[in-house]
């Protein structure tokens, strides 16, 4: 970074306190960040630090709490993560005020109980706006994932009907219909995004939808 660009960032501790308590108090989607303001595609996501130098400000990882206000995750130091329910809380992964690298890994978490379903979501990664061909691994895994959940769902739901009945406990019309339900939408939500007539904008109009406005 040559000269004419470093004073493009506070220069001063008390220029980078006065950029952050001003970003802090703003709107969130105005805070610079590597990635704006939305929600993961998974149920459960952790950012590990890899990289944020110690004299770095900034850099965390920032939520949008349910009054629409930001909250940073402190103590963003190298090895540490953070969890967040990423399908529920919107975030956005703050840029360092002061320039520094911030480097990390994201990893995602989804219930593991062959009954439950999860609620992971193709959102960003589609074959309708992608290249096939650098996408198509990640297509294999995530076909791979989805249909290993909904065999194993669908069998846990098939004997337990049997079983049910086997144990005199008759049928219960309206838990399989409730969960045929959930099947159907489990199902649809594996191929929705990559239907050529479904190409909806990108970032979704609900990643700046203030959670009370949400349907
Ligand atoms: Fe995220």
């Amino acid at each position: 970074m040559d000269e004419v660009e470093k004073k493009k960032f506070p220069q001063t501790e008390a220029e980078i306190k006065e950029l952050l308590q001003k970003q802090d108090s703003g709107d969130g989607n105005e805070i610079p960040s590597a990635l704006g303001v939305h929600y993961d595609s998974s149920t459960v996501t952790m950012v590990v630090t890899l990289d944020l130098p110690k004299e770095a400000v900034g850099g965390q990882t920032t939520i949008i709490t349910g009054d629409e206000k930001t909250v940073r995750v402190p103590e963003p130091k190298v090895g540490h993560a953070t969890i967040i329910q990423g399908r529920v809380l919107k975030h956005l992964a703050s840029k360092p005020v002061t320039n520094h690298n911030r480097i990390t890994l994201v990893n995602a978490y989804a219930v593991a109980a062959p009954a439950k379903l999860d609620n992971t979501a193709l959102t960003s990664t589609k074959p309708s706006v992608l290249p096939r061909a650098r996408f198509d691994l990640f297509y294999r895994d995530w076909v791979d994932y989805r249909f290993r959940k909904l065999e194993a769902c669908l069998k846990v739901v098939r004997r337990n009907v049997v079983s049910d009945y086997e144990a005199g406990k008759g049928f219960d019309q309206e838990a399989f219909v409730t969960k045929c339900a959930e099947i159907e939408n489990y199902l649809k939500k594996c191929y929705d995004e990559m239907e050529c007539v479904n190409n909806p904008p990108y970032p979704p109009p609900h990643f700046h939808t203030p959670y009370a406005d949400l349907p």
